[in-house]
């Protein structure tokens, strides 16, 4: 007696339908779980038995093999239950076999048969979807982020009983809702909803900071700011999220879908429409921050702010294998986690803003200077930002004190986000007409070749770029990051091509100059 169901196993993000065999066949009553499962599908195997006995049958008292197939394909995860309970009612002739074909189930069962929520129905949805399988079963408190696929009709579940009495076309059981995932106590951070209403006038003075969060904005630029405590660091980190635009649809899916792996996704509004603002503390678990875990492989901070914004506050606190963590992401836009017998990447494409204080005390840059960090101590501070990732980050900006009476005059004049928005729309909206035909949305996206080659700047400006490379002022992988920065200074200038005085502000993004004309102008007021 043989039956098959099919679910989805879950790589990362990409998904695979697979069948799951139940054969029931004489012999020592045993049951054996076969075809590359790891120890928490193994557990299946008991909670199944619990729940079909108790949804109104018995367990076979004869040899049970649970085959998951292809077996070269890895299995993790607890979500195969629904399809392993429903195979061997099927296989018991219980239930008919041929609505089970069309339709993809999944779900975790407690002992007494109800459904539990499940993490990953998003992705695992879009993969059921892609290889043609247009009905899938859910546990009910998952069916709003399934319903996200188009082209599905999602069936919501709470019960082994429920599943059994629908596929039997009888009356179904009224079973408890299925409650929510319980929020896993290590991934806490602010939201971008939370800081929506945080303006860029809330700051005092600071325009060059100010100004270097809008160009960051603009172009999807990496940020680094540096300077004594309390002087605005982290509120002007808080106030980018408002400078950015909606997800586009693609994108909404795509970071849901990460939300979803991690079990993080609301049931009430699954799709994230805004970017996320990821801002993990340097104390959290570097599992946490990159990606890892104890049992099953989650996504961490760094992949949970894809398409977003990844904000390391007092930076050189983090562990350095948390920082050393950085490089890969920055370099291909994904994570690649390692446990004993896995390895799984997640996308991790966001915008990094880092801030730090100038030495171990954080003193040193404020006006009275009381700092008494050794020069030594304040190198080794500075190099917990290794060179690598220091060079991937486009803007540097050192900030310093505000005096007070700067601080009093200043307040009244900066310009509020709600007129800086639509300069960032604006700068965003020219690189996604300039890209129209290419991969890219973003200057932050462009390989320096592409743009040197396709968009050539003048005669004049290009070389200022070529003094400071033969200067030795710059790298070649600098040059790159500055010709895509003067980009987006032209961009929110409304300049067609960058001039030479956009160049020299991009210069000036870069090295922590001061900044001067036409751009500074834009972030104060009248
Ligand atoms: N330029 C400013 N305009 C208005 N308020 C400011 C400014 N700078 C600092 N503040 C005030 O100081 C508080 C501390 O600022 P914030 O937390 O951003 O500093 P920080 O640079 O991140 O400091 P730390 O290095 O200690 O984290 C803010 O909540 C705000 O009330
Ligand atoms: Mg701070
Ligand atoms: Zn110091």
């Amino acid at each position: 007696m043989a039956a098959y169901t099919r679910s989805v196993t879950l790589d990362g993000l990409s998904g695979r339908p697979i069948e799951i065999e139940v054969d029931i066949s004489n012999g020592l009553p045993k049951t054996v779980v076969v075809g590359l499962p790891d120890t928490t599908v193994n557990e299946a195997r008991d909670r199944c038995r619990s729940a079909v006995v108790n949804s109104g049958t018995t367990w076979p008292d004869q040899r049970v093999t649970i085959n998951l197939a292809p077996s070269s394909l890895p299995k993790s995860g607890s979500h195969y239950d629904l399809a392993i309970a429903l195979a061997v009612f099927a296989a018991k002739h219980l239930i008919p076999i041929a609505p089970l074909h069309e339709a993809v189930f999944l779900g975790e069962l407690a002992l007494d048969g109800r459904l539990r929520a499940i993490r990953g129905v998003l992705p695992a949805t879009l993969a059921a979807v892609e290889a043609g399988y247009h009905r899938i079963f859910v546990p009910e408190v998952n069916v709003p982020e399934a319903e996200l696929v188009e082209g599905v009709t999602v069936i919501g579940l709470r019960s082994l009983r429920q599943a059994v009495a629908l596929l039997l076309g009888e009356e179904e059981p009224i079973d408890p809702p299925v409650p929510p995932l319980d929020q896993p106590q290590t991934m806490t951070w602010t939201g971008s909803e939370r800081l929506a209403n945080l303006d860029l006038s809330d700051i005092a003075g600071q325009d060059e900071a100010r100004l270097s969060i809008v160009i960051a904005a603009a172009g999807g630029h990496h940020l680094a700011m540096t300077g004594p405590p309390g002087i605005g660091k982290t509120m002007l980190a808080q106030r980018l999220p408002g400078l950015l635009p909606d997800l586009g649809y693609t994108q909404s899916i795509a970071t849901s879908a990460v939300h979803s792996v991690a079990g993080v996704l609301s049931s009430d509004s699954p799709l994230l429409t805004r970017p996320p603002f990821l801002d993990p503390h340097h104390t959290a678990s570097p599992a946490s921050i990159v990606g890892g875990g104890s049992r099953a492989i989650r996504p961490g901070a760094m992949s949970l702010a894809h398409n977003g914004v990844l904000f390391l506050d007092e930076a050189p606190e983090f562990a350095s294998n948390v920082l050393n963590a950085l490089r890969q992401p920055l370099e291909s836009g994904h994570v690649v986690v390692s446990r004993a017998a896995q390895t799984v990447a997640y996308p991790a494409q966001f915008q990094l803003i880092l801030a730090s204080n100038p030495c171990p005390c954080g003193l040193s840059s404020a006006v009275s200077n009381q700092c008494e960090c050794t020069p030594l101590m304040r190198r080794r501070y500075k190099d917990r930002i290794s060179g690598p990732i220091r060079d991937r980050i486009d803007i540097h900006r050192n900030l310093t004190t505000l005096s007070r009476p700067e601080l009093a005059n200043a307040l009244s004049t900066a310009r509020p986000t709600a007129e800086i928005a639509p300069v960032v729309a604006a700068a965003r909206k020219r690189q996604t007409e300039r890209f129209r035909e290419t991969p890219w949305t973003l200057n932050c996206q462009v390989p320096g070749v592409e743009l040197r080659k396709h968009w050539p700047l003048d005669q004049h400006a290009r070389s200022l770029i070529d003094q400071q490379l033969r200067a030795q002022k710059l790298s070649a992988r600098s040059a790159d990051r500055i010709l895509r920065l003067s980009w987006t200074v032209a961009d929110v200038l409304g300049h067609d091509l960058p001039d030479a005085d956009d160049v020299d502000s991009a210069l000036a993004l870069r090295g922590s100059m001061p900044l001067r004309g036409q751009l500074r102008e834009l972030v104060q007021g009248s």
